[in-house]
């Protein structure tokens, strides 16, 4: 049984494999070509956090290759207190063929994959958000033709979002630096994780962003509040002022430096609109790719 729950677990074959599938999918859906490929698969969202990207995405691209979607707000099923994780996963495997969750914590995920018997893909939890990481990559291959060599600079918390790219960084032969106040940074977790199964180099960590800036093909932001941090949102606007994406920042980058967003942004904290809005950003189509992207995912553990 396969799963899609970290960047992690998957090989450099394994994800150039999704990208090469991405690339296929997104050139079929431009072109307009039809796909049965789920034809007859149900495949369950259950969403304990708000999203725009990840749920409607999914839910085109499942309509798009000829399955079906069911959308489970998290608070109706009640993963964890209304039954056991165990006993929910045992029952909703007998009715759907995956299952896409997002959730506040990692562990539910896991506690899900390893007592159902579906593929269980993960929408976004407080560790990871492979599927952002894939569709980031897949748009750096386009702005770049290739992905290899380049460099990402992560302007922001060392978070979910920054966590699962710096892997998919390491995998694919890309450099990540991540530029984030002290105390910010990659916990000893993920460096124990990251330095065991994918390099000995762990990306480097910096705390002045201008300086970080000056080698980058890419400057990355998310927000600097991520869902359920809520009560820590005064202290962070204070600690990452100085970390803003904004016309200053990025005129210290190389003329070619584009701006990548997962989104939401928040305008005028993380990111400038002279930012978002101006040439450099590619943050729509990197909201697009999400899409072809994790159509590759579903072909992948369902066909
Ligand atoms: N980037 C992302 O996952 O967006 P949503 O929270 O809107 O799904
Ligand atoms: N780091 C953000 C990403 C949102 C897509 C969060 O977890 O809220």
């Amino acid at each position: 049984m396969k799963h899609f729950l970290n960047l992690i677990d998957l090989t450099t074959d394994e994800l150039s494999h999704l990208l090469a599938e991405a690339a296929r999918l997104k050139d079929a859906h431009t072109r307009r070509i039809p796909s049965h490929s789920l034809s007859g698969r149900v495949v369950g969202l259950v969403f304990e956090k708000p999203s725009l990207r990840t749920r409607v995405s999914f839910e085109s691209g499942i309509a798009q290759l000829g399955g079906t979607s069911l959308y489970l707000p998290g608070n109706e099923v009640g993963l964890g207190w209304r039954e056991s994780l165990a006993d929910f996963a045992r029952t909703i495997s007998n009715y759907l063929d995956a299952l896409v969750l997002r959730v506040y914590r990692h562990e539910t995920l896991d506690g899900i994959a390893s007592t159902g018997s579906i593929p269980v893909i993960n929408g976004l939890s407080d560790w990871s958000h492979p599927c952002q990481g894939l569709a980031d990559i897949l748009t750096v291959r386009e702005l770049f033709g290739t992905e290899t060599g380049r460099t990402i600079v992560f302007v922001g918390d060392g978070n979910n979002v920054a966590r699962s790219l710096a892997v998919g960084c390491g995998r694919l032969g890309m450099r990540f630096v991540l530029a984030c106040p002290i105390g910010y940074g990659f916990d000893d977790r993920f460096k124990a994780q990251y330095t065991a199964r994918v390099s000995p180099d762990f990306p480097r960590e910096v705390n002045d962003p201008i300086a970080a800036v000056r080698g980058a093909d890419v400057i990355y932001t998310d927000v600097w509040t991520s869902m359920g941090q809520e009560a820590e949102r005064e202290e962070r606007l204070r600690r990452f002022e100085s970390f803003q994406v904004n016309a200053d920042l990025l005129s210290k980058a190389p003329s070619h430096c584009k701006v990548l967003h997962c989104l939401p942004a928040h305008r005028g904290e993380e990111i400038t609109d002279d930012v978002m809005d101006g040439p450099a950003c590619a943050a729509f189509q990197q909201a697009g790719n999400r899409m072809h992207a994790q159509k590759a995912v579903l072909e992948w553990l369902l066909k």
